[in-house]
């Protein structure tokens, strides 16, 4: 009993560094805006938000990215499906928020 018990505790204490990536983990994209920081968790954890919203019509995978530019995305493209100041902050304001440097 003792045993199973040290044994449930270890899975505990290691299991949420096992599950720290969230789907692709943190992606980034570098352009000459500055790199921009894609965070998985950001994204999913704490939101009514799944996969899907994203996977597979907006994105893919690194490989098959779709390079678009910011006024594709003020259009409507790639992140500003969401970040067009309804569903999430916009893209005509806040570039610091994404371009980290
Ligand atoms: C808000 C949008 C969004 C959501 C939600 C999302 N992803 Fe992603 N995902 C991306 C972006 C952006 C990329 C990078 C590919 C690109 O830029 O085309 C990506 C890439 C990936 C990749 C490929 C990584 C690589 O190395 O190429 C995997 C795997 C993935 N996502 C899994 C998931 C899973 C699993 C979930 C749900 C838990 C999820 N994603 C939710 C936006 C999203
Ligand atoms: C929601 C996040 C986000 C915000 C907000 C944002 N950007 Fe971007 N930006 C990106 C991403 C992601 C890319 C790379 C696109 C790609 O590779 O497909 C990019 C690309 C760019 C590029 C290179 C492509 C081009 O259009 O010439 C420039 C320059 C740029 N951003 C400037 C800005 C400026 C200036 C602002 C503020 C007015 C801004 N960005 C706001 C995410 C954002
Ligand atoms: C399916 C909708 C959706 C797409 C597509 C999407 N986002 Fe978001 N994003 C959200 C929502 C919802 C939030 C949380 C609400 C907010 O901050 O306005 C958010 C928050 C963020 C944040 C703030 C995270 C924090 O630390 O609080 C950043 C940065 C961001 N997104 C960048 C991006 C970039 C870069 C892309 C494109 C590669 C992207 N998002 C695509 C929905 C989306």
């Amino acid at each position: 009993m003792r045993k199973i018990l040290i044994v449930l505790a270890l899975l505990v204490i290691t299991a949420p560094s096992a599950m720290a990536a969230v789907g692709g983990g943190e992606i980034i994209l570098k352009n000459k805006g500055g790199d921009v920081i894609f965070s998985h968790e950001r994204h999913v954890v704490g939101l009514e938000q799944t996969c899907q919203a994203c996977h597979p019509k907006l994105f893919t995978n690194i490989k098959q990215h779709k390079t678009v530019t910011m006024k594709d995305m003020k259009a409507g493209a790639s992140c500003g499906a969401c970040h067009n100041g309804t569903k999430a902050f916009e893209v005509k304001d806040n570039c610091a928020k994404c371009h980290i440097k």
